[in-house]
């Protein structure tokens, strides 16, 4: 089958890795893809909300599957788009009505207090209720958790320590600091623990998958302290996800979010990104995404062990029926190489060098933001560079493998994180 892939990360390039690998593949194309997604099939420039341009490529390369890898066209409607066009086209990807869980966190909250799913306790705000909100927060400890409703490129998350702060970005939020995002504004109880990711491919038909769980690394500096970023790395499997765990999340989290959505008639057919803290043991929601992370893909795919389009097409179609989803036993770390001053702003079209010093036995250096120049070289593209992957019979194996990959790859600015999975390796229960 012809397979399209919309996105251009390192999630991408992960997912197109893994796709390009099945039998059942025949052409993959990715758009817009990057500098190197076109060693798994063929880049095609164009934006993946412009429904329009999908289509036209859908019908020239005779798409049967549509595989959407970022939230953007999923909010905007894509499958709904398509379910009128072309109501034969198999999309990994729920409709504008399922994607709300991660377009509209006022949604999502208010969903999972209806499904009785753990999640920390909340209040919604507009400028109509300011003052209510300015309220609200004195009778919160700190620190205070302020969210934009809608999308907001990771950005619309503030966490901040006085209650003076939190009354400010409250009024700032409100006045449009994050746009219409920033409209509505959630504030939520703070919650201490440790974060980890759990995917879930389900059908809408109540058949589900669940993913290997992952953990990814927020903040640019080591030690978990300054601004955070799209992610700067990612460790999969995760300690504390063990049976015990796992089975609380099956149970309090997973199942209810599938019954939740099945009984307001929302076909939420495509991956589910649970992201998740460990509170004493005790998992709770700290919010939904309709799409897979990144760049905990970027570890998550080294450890499917099945061939994953069967998958997609189950889910797509509807019923995943017996298909398998199996898990590779072993560890698989990514480490992600970003440019000098990210998450600020940074430079673009640093030559990179050194690639094929990577032992490609071992690591892959999933790309995220390069690019290939009008003369043929590999440059920078964007804040986040090359998500080097490494699968090992350890997670200290694999963390060692993807180090040694990013010393040998350079370019101007380069930075990563020396202490990715440190947390982990250190964890006590
Ligand atoms: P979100 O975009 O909702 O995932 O929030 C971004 C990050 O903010 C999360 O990954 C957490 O690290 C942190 N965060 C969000 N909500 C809370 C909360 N209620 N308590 C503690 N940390 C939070
Ligand atoms: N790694 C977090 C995300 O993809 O949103």
């Amino acid at each position: 089958m012809n397979i399209l892939l919309l996105g251009s990360g390192g999630r991408e390039s992960a997912l197109a890795y893994k796709i390009s690998r099945s039998p059942l593949c025949d052409k993959l194309f990715i758009a817009p893809g990057n500098g190197g997604t076109g060693a798994y099939g063929t880049n095609i420039i164009l934006k993946p909300t412009d429904f329009e341009a999908v289509d036209a490529v859908v019908d020239r390369e005779k798409i049967d599957l549509l595989v959407v890898g970022n939230e953007d066209p999923l909010v905007a409607g894509i499958r709904d788009f398509f379910a009128e066009r072309r109501p034969g086209l198999l999309i990994v990807g729920p409709g504008a009505d399922g994607a709300a869980l991660e377009g509209s966190k006022d949604f999502a909250k208010q969903f999972m207090t209806e499904m009785g799913i753990p999640t920390a306790a909340y209040r919604s705000f507009t400028s109509d209720t300011l003052a209510e909100g300015e309220d609200f927060l004195a009778t919160l400890e700190p620190p205070y958790v302020l969210k934009a409703d809608g999308l907001a490129a990771g950005k619309g998350v503030l966490i901040v320590d006085t209650l003076e702060e939190a009354r400010k970005e409250l009024r700032e939020m409100l006045s449009g600091m994050f746009g219409a995002a920033s409209a509505t504004v959630v504030i939520e109880q703070f919650l201490s623990g440790i974060e980890c990711s759990v995917f879930v491919l389900t059908d809408g038909n109540g058949g589900y998958r669940v993913l290997p769980v992952a953990k990814d690394y927020k903040r640019i500096g080591e030690g978990d302290t300054g601004p955070n970023t799209g992610g700067m790395g990612a460790v999969s499997p995760v300690v504390f996800a063990d049976d015990e765990f796992m089975a609380k999340v099956d149970e309090r989290i997973i199942r209810p979010t599938l019954r939740g959505l099945r009984e307001r008639g929302i076909d939420y057919r495509g991956f589910i990104f649970l992201g998740l803290i460990n509170v004493k043991g005790e998992p709770m929601v700290i919010e939904y995404n309709v799409r897979m992370g990144d760049p905990e893909t970027e570890a998550v795919m080294l450890r499917v062990a099945s061939d994953l389009v069967p998958a997609l097409v189950g889910a797509a179609k509807g019923d995943l029926g017996d298909t398998e989803l199996r898990h590779d036993s072993r560890a698989a770390v990514t480490v992600m190489a970003v440019s000098g001053g990210y998450p600020g702003s940074y430079s673009k079209g640093k030559e990179i060098t050194g690639l094929d010093a990577v032992d490609s036995d071992v690591t892959v250096p999933f790309h995220a933001g390069t690019a290939v120049n009008t003369d043929g070289r590999l440059v920078t593209s964007g804040g986040r560079v090359i998500a080097f992957s490494s699968l090992g019979d350890t997670v200290e194996q694999a963390l060692e493998r993807s180090f040694k990959a990013v010393n040998a790859v350079d370019f101007d600015g380069k930075y990563f994180r020396r202490d990715i999975g440190a947390d982990l390796l250190n964890y006590k229960k």
